[in-house]
């Protein structure tokens, strides 16, 4: 069975063909940064603008890269949701008229659940056992999560303020790096002095799983004061944020492995691309004796293959058919329908 994935949530058009079979066939992306960076951030208008301009074209370079017919698609996957209502819809308009056109079915799949599969497009690597716990850090969320199966999501941990990816994008934007702030931090750091500057690790002396990273970006600001630093303050301060993150998710990752006693953690979304945060999430693992799995990098932020490998799974049973494709810009994660036991 082909899938074609539809990824229009945020600042990324994706598309992907996923054959059960044969794995990944094909994926296209186009990056819209140079449209938002002026702007120090992702603009929603601009967004679902951009998504209506680049969708046709890209599919067709998708089809053509990837030599295959659009007649070829036996179902068709969107990301419904969580996301911006206006970027969502432009997918959603798409996946529903080309499932009408080709008389296929059409599935509204969950982004963060597209996410927390995506290390499965890294073939040939162990997969994990689960349960699992995952760790999902993007732009818009930061979440620890129980994975019983796969459609059964117990929500362990979350930000109680800014996501991971938003804590890297607004420091950068005060230290004055651009945008989007995860590369741009993680750049800047190879520059820094270690032990120059130091933070203190948020939520890390409080019992249970939740992040804050507010207090981290008010730490940042108090560093830099009113002057504008040197770039290399910059690059100081730069990487004792970073690695305070990376203590961070890593001594929080550690507790929930404790607290569940499991033995796979699953890292993704935008902010697991960052080397840093993967080392440190390395080093906890070699102290505790559990394995780690991430998305291959460029699969770790936003892209259509995660779409179409989710929503083959999905259409694969057709209890899970939505019948009303519809955007849901806040979708709880833990409201997914569960995939069948047997599904590996
Ligand atoms: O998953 P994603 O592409 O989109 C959302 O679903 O939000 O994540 C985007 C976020 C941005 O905040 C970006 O700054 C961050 O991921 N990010 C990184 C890195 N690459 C992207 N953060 C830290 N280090 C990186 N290398
Ligand atoms: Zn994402």
């Amino acid at each position: 069975m082909v899938t074609l994935g539809i990824e229009t949530s945020c600042d990324e058009t994706g598309l992907a063909l996923y054959d059960d079979r044969h794995g990944l066939i094909g994926q296209v992306l186009a990056s819209q940064v140079a449209l938002h960076e002026r702007y120090g951030g992702v603009v929603p208008e601009l967004a679902a603008r951009d998504h209506i301009r680049k969708l046709p074209l890209l599919l067709r370079t998708l089809l053509e890269r990837s030599g295959m017919e659009l007649g070829a698609v036996d179902g068709v996957a969107v990301t419904a949701g969580p996301g911006l209502v206006g970027a969502l819809m432009v997918g959603i308009g798409t996946a529903r008229s080309l499932a009408w056109a080709l008389q296929v079915p059409a599935i509204g799949v969950h982004h963060m659940e597209a996410h927390l599969l995506a290390h499965r497009l890294a073939p040939g690597t162990p997969a994990p056992q689960l349960p699992f716990v995952a760790l999902l850090v993007s732009g818009g969320h930061t979440m620890l999560v129980l994975v019983r199966r796969i459609g059964v999501y117990e929500v362990l941990g979350r930000t109680l303020d800014d996501a991971a990816g938003e804590a890297f994008d607004k420091t950068a934007q005060l230290l004055d790096l651009g945008y989007p702030g995860g590369p741009a931090i993680e750049a800047a750091a190879r520059e820094g002095v270690p032990g120059r500057c130091r933070f203190t690790r948020p939520m890390m002396n409080r019992p249970g799983l939740d992040f804050s990273f507010s207090g981290l970006k008010t730490q940042v600001r108090d560093r830099i004061g009113a002057q504008s630093p040197s770039a290399q303050t910059r690059a100081d301060v730069a990487l004792a944020f970073q690695q305070t993150v990376a203590e961070t998710l890593a001594g929080k990752c550690r507790r929930a492995l404790e607290m569940t006693g499991v033995a796979d953690l699953v890292v993704a979304g935008g902010v697991s691309a960052n080397t840093s945060i993967r080392l440190s999430l390395d080093e906890m693992a070699r102290g505790t004796g559990a394995r780690v799995h991430y998305p291959p990098p460029e699969y770790c932020t936003d892209n259509g293959a995660m779409v179409a490998l989710t929503g083959n799974l999905r259409l694969a049973q057709p209890s899970q058919h939505n019948t009303e494709l519809l955007p849901r810009p806040r979708w709880p994660l833990d409201e997914l329908m569960p995939l069948t036991p047997d599904e590996p």
